[in-house]
């Protein structure tokens, strides 16, 4: 009964086009630049004047708050125990720019209690009405809680830098979850590029082997220099984005929003309604 009521709900909200996109940002080796990209990203797609969310799923070590500066003062743990309501542990970043820091503990998210579950689920459903985009930072490795998040996502946007290691990571991490479930977007970005040329190749590779051994396609996005104004916008706890507004790796950073934004310009249809169903049967499957 109460799931009947939810897809019911789901189905209202998508009619009246205000369910969000809900966006995974991956990888597979870890380290390769996925914190960074969705600070960014998230900046120019507000920028572009989207509603943003960036939810910070990198357990006990979530950095998006000092990229941006910021200080949270709660995080999702503290809304899913009850001690918070959802609006107190969203912390405003930017005009159109928000985050809900993942906080320490959620690892046993297998073990959350029925009520932890249902308040996820009402959670979310809240925030798909009020953004246009929530995007997850998931952290390195990959723990039970951040598959099942990969698992219940509309897209994925998988970050690899040109080198054999994060290449060869990348594709296993994809052919898990091409075994599980390939109903999905999946973007690639290809991140801290030296040589045009050298970073394209890698990127085509992986593309065709994905292709070719798990009939996975991939929309490429676009690739983002190595660059010393990415470390420097850390030190400053600014994105680059912001800092340097007419450098080449912003330029190459707009480009990479233009791409994820066409096709999903108002009055199109997204697909986009299938993310809080996932995540309940998912959670309830984790928990029989
Ligand atoms: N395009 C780039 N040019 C130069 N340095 C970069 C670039 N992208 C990321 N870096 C650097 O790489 C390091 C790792 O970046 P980041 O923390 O975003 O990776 P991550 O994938 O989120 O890591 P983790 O898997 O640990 O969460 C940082 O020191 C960052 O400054
Ligand atoms: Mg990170």
């Amino acid at each position: 009964m109460h799931d009947q009521a939810e897809a019911l709900r789901l189905k209202m909200l998508k009619a009246q086009g205000k369910t969000a996109r809900s966006v995974a940002v991956i990888s597979g080796k870890g380290g390769v630049g996925k914190s960074n990209f969705t600070a960014n990203f998230s900046y120019s797609l507000a920028a572009k004047g989207k509603k943003v969310l960036i939810v910070d799923m990198d357990i006990g070590m979530g950095n998006i708050h000092i990229l941006f500066g910021a200080a949270p003062n709660y995080s999702l743990k503290d809304y899913l125990n009850g001690s918070r309501d959802l609006y107190d542990v969203i912390t405003p970043l930017e005009d159109r720019l928000s985050f809900i820091a993942g906080g320490s503990g959620l690892e046993t998210v297998m073990e959350w209690s029925e009520s932890m579950f249902d308040r996820l689920i009402e959670g979310f459903t809240t925030l798909q009405s009020d953004y246009d985009v929530i995007l997850f930072d998931m952290g390195a490795g990959a723990t039970q809680n951040s598959l099942d998040l990969i698992m219940a996502v509309d897209e994925i946007i998988l970050i690899a830098t040109p080198e054999p290691t994060s290449i060869t990571d990348a594709y296993s991490m994809m052919k898990f979850i091409c075994m599980q479930d390939a109903e999905r977007t999946f973007h690639i970005v290809g991140n801290r590029v030296l040589k045009e040329e050298e970073g394209r190749d890698s990127i085509a590779r992986l593309q065709l082997a994905l292709r070719k051994f798990l009939s996975a396609e991939t929309n490429l996005l676009g690739f983002l220099p190595d660059d010393l104004n990415v470390r420097n916008a850390v030190v400053a706890q600014t994105p680059f984005v912001k800092l340097y507004p007419n450098a080449h790796i912003t330029r190459r950073m707009t480009a990479i929003t233009d791409s994820f934004l066409i096709g999903h310009q108002p009055g199109t249809s997204i697909e986009t309604s299938g993310f809080l169903g996932k995540l309940k049967s998912i959670f309830r499957k984790g928990r029989a």
